[in-house]
């Protein structure tokens, strides 16, 4: 499973590439204002920090306006992924874009129809949004179960995308469920290497060890 992180923060970014854990980066318009930074300023410093997808969304909602955002976007950095909102005129850009070897990465997915439709148009990614159908009493994971069946059923090359992932549990169910790539942020990245019993365990070879009063080097 790929990993990606999901945030405009840069120094975060820097911080997780250097770790060797990170894939690729997803933004959105809300990430992007809560960096306080310059859009395509930022995308850039993104795209030269980490060399894998880099997704950049659009800010229109119609297609006219959409392909002309995406146009620029694309030419910022030859990793941006342009993330296009799963509408009909999102759905109709995503394919201009594909047919002419744009990454694509369609996003706000809610449901397996909408999944279906992206795959359709061939969408690179698709993201379906586990946290926020949970917050409203749906099961986000089921989502990621269907998609999954139904782009095995059809052999469609669409990764699946897991999005508003908000635990580390989230993360797990994810990976059996047979999502492609998880966007995460980077708290629960990092939550991923929590264990009690490693945090106990390391705690006591570290006592043991000062006990013999010996050094490695
Ligand atoms: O990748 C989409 C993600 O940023 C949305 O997360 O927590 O705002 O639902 P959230």
């Amino acid at each position: 499973m790929k990993f990606f992180v999901d945030t405009a923060e840069i120094k975060d970014i820097r911080d997780l590439y250097a770790t060797g854990l990170l894939d690729g980066v997803t933004t959105n318009p809300s990430l992007i204002a809560k960096s306080g930074r310059d859009f395509k300023e930022v995308i850039k410093e993104i795209c030269e920090t980490v060399p894998g997808p880099v997704s950049a969304e659009v800010a229109s909602t119609e297609y006219e306006t959409i392909m002309k955002e995406a146009d620029v976007l694309r030419k910022l950095a030859d990793n941006v992924v342009v993330k296009l909102p799963l509408t009909v005129d999102g759905l109709k850009a995503c394919k201009a874009l594909t047919g002419d070897g744009t990454k694509t990465n369609v996003t706000l997915c809610f449901s397996a129809n909408q999944a279906l439709l992206a795959a359709k148009v061939g969408a690179t990614y698709i993201s379906p949004f586990i946290g926020r159908l949970d917050d409203i009493n749906i099961d986000g994971m089921q989502l990621i179960r269907d998609i999954r069946q139904i782009y095995d059923n059809y052999a469609f090359s669409t990764e699946i995308l897991a999005a508003s992932i908000r635990t580390a549990n989230h993360v797990t169910e994810a990976a059996l469920a047979g999502a492609d790539v998880a966007t995460i942020p980077p708290a629960v990245i990092y939550k991923l290497a929590d264990h009690p019993l490693t945090k106990s365990g390391l705690e006591q070879f570290v006592k043991d060890w000062k006990g013999t009063g010996q050094s490695i080097l």
